[in-house]
Formats: structure tokens, C-alpha cells, sequence
């Protein structure tokens, strides 16, 4: 167990999939304490249920939005839940053409690599077409939201130490906030800035945030999927089926633990959590904890749960259904051209490159 989570590099079979090992600690030690790191890591559904509803521990400003604010919740936070899951027509009409554009695009290539292509292009042009954010910037941006994610996982040597650029998003966004014109999503903060008086920069940082989280997290996914059903289905059924798009989802979401801080003492059966102790939610692993007969499931936590449950959920589930809906023609012309190649890291699991071939259609 001391090799899980240390200080070096994760094997490359822990990168490649970290779930049998994942599998063993919760099978063994669901509330672990590595002393190294003075840190918990749980694995156990109901354990971090009921830790994610505990306001004893708190969440990261890298994370969640720099104001805690019940005020901020309640006037920016709410309002912008309510606008992804009421703007459905709209963002579905988005992302249908952004995906459209993406896959014709591809279906002209020889060799691809699927990450870039797919599973990075959708999520930013949609994220790009909301915020009215030029496509040239979408490079950069890209590069720098790369460092950002890279600084989730816990850091090891020096290779996770201190990459975060989040600064330059924010320097880009201040820019971007004042200037740019009108988008949907834009357009919607704006509104809310004017109705409640907030104060620019925190307008500002959740424009950041919404960027980082819109695009890293659900390209992850996508880059996860694409790479599972290159490489071998790994599902039954069509990849039409809302529940074979929803265990899809589930089973290849790139975050593999949510994290927190203990603010006060938290006694949790015979174990005490300590104020300052960082706490490690192991969320894919719980969601592939097995359920006996009669015991009732534990929610699914692939987006957390809780007050912090992700808000753009909807959103991902449109971009990875609207992708998995349209992939079938396309589909049966990949052929995987090397190994896949993973992030290394110990809490992402994500498909950096997905190198393709693009066989000649069929003729009919
Ligand atoms: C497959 C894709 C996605 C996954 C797996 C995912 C997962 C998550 C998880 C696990 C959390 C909770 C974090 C915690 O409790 O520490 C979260 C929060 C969040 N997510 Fe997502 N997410 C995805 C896509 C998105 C998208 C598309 C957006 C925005 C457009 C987004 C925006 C957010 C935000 C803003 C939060 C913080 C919410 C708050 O502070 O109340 N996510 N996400």
C-alpha cells in the first residue's frame, strides 16, 4: 500500500489503469492514512458521501470559486446552475455544429490523433463559442489550462510542484471581461454582475474557472472514452444508449479523487481527522465499489456531490452524447497506429494521445 500514492512517479501500469490498485486499498484500507503526506484517502461510497456533505472540511479556491460567500453562492452560484441545465435548446444546438465540424474534419485525415482532433477541439470551440473567446486563443489557453490540471494530481519530485499558470488566465480574462462582446454565457454573467454589484474580479475568476473546468475535465473524458473504444469495446451494446453513454462516462471520468482540507476536528468512526490534514475523496473508485443484494446504491459521484456538485454536468453529458451519437459511420475506420498514452499521474487518469489510422471508407 506505502507504494500507492508516494512520493515518485506512479508505475506505468498505474497510469495505464490505476484500478486494480484502486480496487485493493478499497478493499482493504477504504480510510488510509499516508503519514508521509499527512493525508486520508477514502475510498468507500458512503464514507465520502457523507464527508462531502460535512462542512468541517473545506474546498480549494483552485477548485471552486475564489468567494465562499453564501452571498456568492446563492447569487452567482445558483443562477449559473440553473442556466446550464435551463438552456438545454441552446447549448445542444452549439455543440451539435461544433461536433459536426469536428468529425467532418477528421473523416478527411489519414492519421489523427484523437485527443487533439476530438476530444480537446469539442469541449474548447464549445466553451469558445459561449464565452466568445477567438479561436487563435485557443491554443494558448489550452496550454495553460494544461498546467493547471497538471497541478490537481498531489505533487511528487518536482514534477507537479508550482506549474500553475492560472495567474495568465486571469490576467487573459480580465482583458477578455471588459472587452469582448456578448455571448450566451457571457452575456448571462454580465447580467448577474450589474443585478448583484459583484466586483469584477470575482466575475473574472469565474469565467477562469468555467474555461478550465469546461474544457480540461470533459475532454479528459472524451479522450478516455475514445481510447476505450479504439482499443476494444469495453461496453455492451450501442454507444447510442443513454446508459451505455452514462457507464461510459462513469467509467472513464479522468478525476479520480475530489480533495479537501480539514478545517476543525471531524471524529469519523474509530479514525479523527486532524484540522489542516489534506483528505483525498477517491470518487472512481467508490463508483466501482460493488453493491450487495438488498443494500440500497450510493449515489454516483462521478461529478461529486453535495454543494459542489459540478455544474457543468449537463453540458458534458450533451458533448460526450452528441460525439457518441454521431461517431458510428466514422468508427469502423480507426485503427489504433501505437500504444495509447496516459498521463502520469496519481489522481488523473486520462488518455494523453490516441494515434489513429484512417482506413478508406468502404465503398458500398
Ligand atoms: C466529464 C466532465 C466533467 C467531470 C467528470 C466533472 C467533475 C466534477 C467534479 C467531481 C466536481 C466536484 C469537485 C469537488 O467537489 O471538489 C466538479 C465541480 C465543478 N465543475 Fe465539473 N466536471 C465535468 C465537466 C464540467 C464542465 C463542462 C463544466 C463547466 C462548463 C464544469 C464546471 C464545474 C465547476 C464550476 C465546478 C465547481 C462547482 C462549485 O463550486 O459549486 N465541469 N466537476
Amino acid at each position: 500500500m506505502e507504494r500507492l500514492f508516494g512520493r515518485g512517479a506512479p508505475s506505468a501500469e498505474y497510469t495505464h489503469n490505476p484500478f486494480p490498485d484502486l480496487d485493493r486499498l478499497r478493499n482493504e484500507a477504504p480510510r488510509y492514512y499516508a503519514p508521509d503526506r499527512d493525508a486520508w484517502f477514502f475510498s468507500n461510497p458512503n464514507d465520502i458521501v457523507s464527508l462531502l456533505r460535512d462542512d468541517r472540511l473545506s474546498m480549494g479556491d483552485r477548485i471552486s470559486f475564489l468567494d465562499h460567500s453564501a452571498m456568492f453562492r446563492t447569487n452567482v452560484v445558483r443562477p449559473l446552475r440553473t442556466w446550464f441545465l435551463s438552456s438545454e435548446p441552446l447549448l445542444l444546438k452549439i455543440v451539435q455544429e461544433v461536433v459536426k465540424d469536428c468529425l467532418e474534419k477528421l473523416a478527411t485525415q489519414k492519421d489523427a490523433d484523437l485527443v487533439d482532433a476530438v476530444a480537446r477541439a469539442i469541449p474548447s470551440n464549445v466553451m469558445a463559442e459561449l464565452l466568445n473567446i477567438p479561436r487563435a486563443d485557443l491554443s494558448p489557453l489550452l496550454h495553460l489550462a494544461e498546467d493547471v490540471i497538471r497541478s490537481y494530481d498531489i505533487n511528487w519530485s518536482l514534477e507537479t510542484e508550482q506549474t500553475n499558470k492560472i495567474g495568465f488566465l486571469t490576467l487573459y480574462f480580465q482583458r477578455h471581461w471588459r472587452f469582448a462582446s456578448d455571448a450566451p454565457l457571457l452575456k448571462f454573467l454580465r447580467d448577474i454582475q450589474v443585478e448583484h454589484s459583484i466586483p469584477s474580479d470575482h466575475m473574472v475568476d469565474v469565467c477562469v474557472k468555467l474555461f478550465l473546468a469546461g474544457t480540461t475535465t470533459t475532454s479528459g473524458c472524451i479522450a478516455n472514452i475514445l481510447g476505450c473504444l479504439v482499443a476494444g469495446p469495453g461496453y455492451e451494446g450501442s454507444i447510442r444508449e443513454p446508459s451505455v453513454i452514462d457507464g461510459l462516462i462513469s467509467s472513464q471520468a479522468p478525476i479520480l479523487a475530489v480533495k479537501r482540507r480539514v478545517r476543525e476536528a471531524i471524529e469519523f468512526g474509530d479514525i479523527t481527522l486532524a484540522p489542516e490534514q489534506k483528505v483525498f475523496l477517491l470518487v472512481a473508485s467508490a463508483n466501482r465499489a460493488p453493491v450487495s443484494d438488498g443494500e440500497k446504491r450510493p449515489p454516483n459521484l462521478t461529478f461529486g456531490h453535495g454543494q459542489y456538485y459540478c455544474l457543468g454536468s449537463a453540458l458534458a453529458r450533451l458533448e460526450i452524447s452528441a460525439l457518441l451519437n454521431s461517431l458510428e459511420p466514422i468508427m469502423p475506420r480507426f485503427r489504433l497506429r501505437e500504444a495509447i498514452k496516459w498521463r502520469e499521474a496519481w489522481l488523473l487518469h486520462e488518455a494523453l494521445s490516441v494515434r489513429i489510422t484512417l482506413e478508406e471508407p468502404k465503398a458500398c
